[in-house]
C-alpha cells in the first residue's frame, strides 16, 4: 500500500515536473518573437503583484527622493529625464505611466536580465517604493518619446 503511495506521488512529482519545463519553453519562444514591445514585460507580473499598493503613497518626500535614486541608478539608461536613453526605452510611455505601482515595484525588484534591465532588489524595499512615486508622477512626455 505504502509502496504504491511512493510510486504514485512520484509520478504526479514527474508529470508537474514536465508541465513546469513545457510551460517555460514557451514563455521563452514568446519572449524572443521580434514584434513584442519592449514593455511587454509589464504585462507578465503577477496579479497578485501588480495589486501591491504603494506604501509611500501619501508620502509628501517619495518622489524628491526617489527623483534622486533616479538619478543615480536609472538615468545613464533611461535619461535624465526618464524619457529614454541609448540603453533604455522612456519610462514616460503609456505602457509605464499606466502600469500599477505593484507591477513597476516587482518589475523593479526582479529585473528584464536577459533584456538588459537590471535587478534592484539590492535597494531597500521603500527606496523602491520611492522610485515608483517617481515614475508615476512623470506623466507622459510632451516630446515624442526617443524609443
Ligand atoms: C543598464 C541599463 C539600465 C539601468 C541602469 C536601468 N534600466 Fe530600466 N530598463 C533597461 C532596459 C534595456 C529596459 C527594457 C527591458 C525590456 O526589453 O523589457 C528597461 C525597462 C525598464 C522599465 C519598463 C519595464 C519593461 O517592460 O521592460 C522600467 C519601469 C524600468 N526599466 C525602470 C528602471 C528604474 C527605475 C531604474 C533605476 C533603478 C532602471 N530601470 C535602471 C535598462 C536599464
Amino acid at each position: 500500500m505504502i509502496r504504491y503511495a511512493i510510486v504514485g506521488r512520484t509520478a504526479l512529482l514527474l508529470g508537474a515536473a514536465v508541465l513546469a519545463a513545457m510551460a517555460a519553453a514557451q514563455t521563452d519562444s514568446a519572449a524572443q518573437s521580434p514584434a513584442k514591445s519592449v514593455y511587454a514585460e509589464l504585462a507578465k507580473v503577477p496579479a497578485k503583484a501588480a495589486a501591491r499598493r504603494n506604501p509611500l503613497e501619501s508620502d509628501n518626500e517619495a518622489v524628491a527622493a526617489g527623483a534622486k535614486l533616479f538619478e543615480q541608478h536609472c538615468a545613464e539608461c533611461h535619461g535624465a529625464n526618464a524619457d529614454g536613453g541609448k540603453k533604455g526605452p522612456s519610462l514616460r510611455a503609456p505602457d509605464v505611466q499606466q502600469a500599477t505601482p505593484g507591477t513597476l515595484f516587482w518589475l523593479l525588484t526582479n529585473g528584464v536580465v536577459r533584456k538588459g534591465m537590471p535587478v534592484w532588489s539590492r535597494l531597500p524595499e521603500p527606496q523602491r517604493w520611492q522610485l515608483v512615486r517617481y515614475i508615476k508622477s512623470l506623466g507622459p512626455s510632451q516630446a515624442p518619446p526617443k524609443q
